[in-house]
């Protein structure tokens, strides 16, 4: 047998997208997952598009992740082709509530620097949010973004997982990449629990985890796990309207809420940086994120739970994605730390990759998620809810980041 061209370490949204992408490109890719597709933060999600409400600013991320949200229609449709397997795209834009004289504020600028650049947002008068969310609790309005929307995170892996497996990738699952293979400067293969393999390009997606990776190799990527517990509940009647039957999520200050095709209401999500690798469940998360959902549509306090579960977001300092080759190696590139936004960024990531390992110019400038920006010298990290060493009682960068 040949050696693969690329190996992927990791069966998240991100490996699998590689994946895709690169075997439709005529790569021969070996994927690499320790446990199963879509076992870390991929098959926890919420599946939100939110090109217009993660990013806090114009800049390289807003465009990076509006990019990825308008090649997701495209994606969905080859999925949908390949494999049968529905992603339930929604496009009904995602609400966000101005619920506080704060997030009106917040939301109002976003309305102006958004529309200055071209978006589509409208403001909701509270009237407006009344016929939408019948019997939400009273707010100062809401910006609408128009053309935000969310997948079923779930289906996407398994629809990506099932479009690679009928292009030919070759799995390895609850198989584990133990170390690299090296020839001076280059990485040519990982050393596996199952024996080592030979590549041409190893593709380093292997989530939170990807920092102790990285590590192996003398190169400082920090990352670290943003803890999200959600809980899903089945409102029948009460708690329901246009926004549920259009599919369209509700950010509200202390959580949001998605609605699914199967009738579910998604609420998410806490973070918690300072929970570590820990994912257990806790019923204090899962009262909060109750309460929450109760504040903003009062009838969702009688609706049924139905799940709980959490998943660990792969964290950065600033709080941007690592893409693109590792500094100081050949034959290596990072497609990690996507932190609240990996779902939203499945379609750039592996176009990036799929670039990036076939020797093509990527067409999105790479500079501001440069792999290799924490590699020397000292950084500053973006904020409490990302940065462990801005946490109450926490002496020092944990990542040595800063000085
Ligand atoms: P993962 O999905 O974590 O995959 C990494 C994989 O690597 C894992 O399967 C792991 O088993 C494997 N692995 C690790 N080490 C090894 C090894 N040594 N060998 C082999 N395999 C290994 N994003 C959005 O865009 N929209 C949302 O609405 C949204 N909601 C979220 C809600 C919650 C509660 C959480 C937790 C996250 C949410 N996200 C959302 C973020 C999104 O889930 C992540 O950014 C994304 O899933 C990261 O994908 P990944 O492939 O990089 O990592
Ligand atoms: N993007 C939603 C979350 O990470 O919770």
């Amino acid at each position: 047998m040949h050696a693969p061209d690329v190996v992927v370490v990791g069966g998240g949204l991100a490996g699998l997208s590689s994946a895709y992408t690169l075997a439709r490109a005529g790569v021969r890719v070996t994927l690499v997952e320790r446990d199963a597709p879509g076992s870390g933060a991929s098959g926890a999600a919420a599946g939100m598009l939110a090109a217009q409400h993660e990013p806090e600013a114009d800049g390289p991320f807003y465009r990076l992740c509006v990019h990825s949200r308008d090649l997701w229609p495209e994606l969905a449709g080859d999925l949908l082709a390949e494999t049968g397997v529905d992603v339930e795209l929604a496009r009904g834009g995602i609400v966000s509530l101005a619920d506080t004289p704060d997030a009106e504020d917040h939301l109002g600028l976003q309305a102006t620097w958004q529309a200055a650049g071209g978006q589509a947002v409208r403001w909701w008068t509270p009237a407006a949010v009344q016929a939408h969310l019948p019997g939400a609790a009273a707010t100062r309005g809401a910006l609408w973004a128009v053309a935000d929307g969310q997948v079923e995170a779930p289906r996407a892996v398994q629809a990506l997982h099932l479009a690679c497996v009928r292009r030919g990738v070759t799995f390895h699952v609850g198989t584990q990449v133990l170390g690299f293979q090296t020839t001076g400067r280059r990485v040519v293969g990982v050393d596996t629990t199952a024996g080592p393999i030979s590549a041409g390009t190893v593709v380093l997606a292997a989530g939170v985890w990807s920092g102790a990776l990285a590590s192996w190799l003398g190169v400082r990527l920090p990352m670290f796990p943003v803890k999200g517990q959600m809980l899903a509940l089945r409102p029948d009647g009460p708690g329901t309207g246009p926004w549920t039957a259009r599919l369209t999520p509700v950010y509200g200050s202390g959580c949001y809420l998605v609605p699914k095709r199967d009738g579910r209401v998604v609420v998410g999500a806490t973070a918690e940086p300072e929970a570590g690798f820990d994912r257990r469940v806790t019923v204090g998360a899962v009262a909060r994120l109750g309460q929450a959902a109760a504040a903003l549509i009062p009838d969702l306090e009688r609706a049924p739970l139905v799940a709980t579960w959490s998943g660990l977001r792969p964290g950065t300092p600033d709080r941007l994605p690592h893409l693109g080759p590792l500094p100081g190696w050949e034959g290596v590139v990072a497609a990690t730390g996507h932190f609240r936004n990996g779902v939203l960024l499945t379609p750039v990531t592996g176009q990036v990759v799929a670039d990036l390992c076939t020797g093509r110019t990527p067409a999105v400038d790479l500079q501001a998620f440069d792999p290799g920006r924490f590699a020397f010298g000292t950084a500053h990290c973006a904020d409490p809810e990302v940065a462990p060493c801005r946490q109450a009682g926490a002496v020092a960068c944990p990542y040595r980041v800063q000085d």
